[in-house]
């Protein structure tokens, strides 16, 4: 019998060390400790031995009932610590770094706006905004865009109402702040345009940065020197940059600038359609009859204007070849500027 109860308690010990949780805990006492447990049982039988081994059956009785106790008061007390979670359980390492939370960033398109008008401002150009829904007037005809004008299409613009549109252009904003403010300026206006057009190149929203200097014996000159000067800013001192004839209806004379292919360095490929330059902007003088139309007087004043497009920039800089993917909000695409 001795050695039934020495047997007993060993596989007690066991299933209490395997026991998983606090129910399981509470079904062993019951099943060795209870009052028709196991152990219960055995030690009711201590009668029926010889006098001279009852006290050691009795003692070794004991003994066992006390271990298991212990055994089940500990494993409970573990139990319950592993439940609060991995922070109080002996093993965590608290020097190792933890994890970094990940930080938000700039949309490529805003961060390449804002490159841009960094270089105007060093060059003493203010930055003005204006609205993005429009009248016909600062969209179309103060720039010289008579009602026949096919940039007027119904193809190209939207209309709110018969005089209201979604601005085509920034150009609205030559308008805007010659009206309001005397000679000299030198004003970058960035912000949305819309047209109604869609596909690799082309998205019904976009941005542009429109530029501005007007003054007594502003040249093509001036025109020149700031714009290469930018160029030669944005994307490197050794960019070849050209001035090619152009026109506009708000400014005489035109020219678009190209630089040269930044991903064949002008020996042609596919991006350049294999003529080595890359068209960037339009600009020119602005037209005497536009100073006219905001009550300067161009015997007085010239100025010269240009308008980029932001993200036309920004794939040439980053050699994006889907302008769609600036909208489509793929974090896959977004994270890598
Ligand atoms: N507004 C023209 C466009 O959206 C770009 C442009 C050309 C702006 C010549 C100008 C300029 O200021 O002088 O295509």
């Amino acid at each position: 019998m001795l050695e039934e109860l020495k047997a007993t308690g060993e596989a007690a010990l066991a299933d209490i060390a395997a026991a998983a949780d606090g129910a399981e805990l509470e079904q062993l006492r019951v099943r060795y400790l209870g009052r028709k447990g196991e152990l219960t049982l055995l030690l009711r039988r201590t009668g029926s031995l010889p006098a001279e081994e009852r006290p050691a059956f009795g003692q070794t009785a004991n003994q066992i009932k006390k271990k298991l106790e212990a055994a089940l008061a500990q494993a409970e007390a573990s139990l319950a610590g592993r439940a609060q979670g991995p922070a109080v359980t002996a093993g965590v390492d608290v020097t190792l770094p933890g994890i970094k939370p990940r930080r938000g960033h700039l949309h490529p398109v805003t961060q390449t706006e804002r490159a841009i008008l960094a270089i105007f401002e060093r060059m003493g150009f203010t930055v003005v905004e204006y609205p993005e829904v429009e009248l016909d007037w600062y969209c179309f005809e103060a720039l010289n865009m008579p009602p026949d004008h096919p940039a007027r299409d119904m193809q190209d613009t939207f209309y709110v109402e018969e005089q209201v549109v979604l601005r085509t252009h920034t150009s609205t904003s030559q308008i805007r702040v010659m009206e309001n403010t005397p000679p000299p300026i030198r004003v970058v206006a960035p912000g949305k345009a819309f047209r109604r057009d869609s596909d690799a190149t082309h998205t019904p929203m976009f941005h542009q940065v429109e530029g501005l200097m007007v003054s007594e014996d502003i040249s093509f000159a001036h025109l020149k020197g700031v714009l290469i000067d930018f160029v030669h800013q944005f994307f490197s001192p050794e960019v070849p940059v050209r001035f090619r004839p152009s026109f506009f209806p708000f400014t005489e004379p035109s020219a678009e600038v190209d630089i040269g292919c930044v991903v064949c360095g002008g020996g042609g490929c596919r991006v350049c359609s294999q003529t080595g330059w890359l068209e960037i902007l339009g600009s020119g003088m602005v037209d005497p009859n536009v100073f006219i139309n905001v009550g300067y007087d161009p015997d007085e004043v010239t100025g010269f204007a240009f308008g980029m497009g932001i993200e036309r920039i920004a794939m040439l800089k980053w050699g994006i070849n889907d302008l769609r993917m600036f909208y489509d909000n793929d974090l896959r695409f977004l994270r890598q500027f």
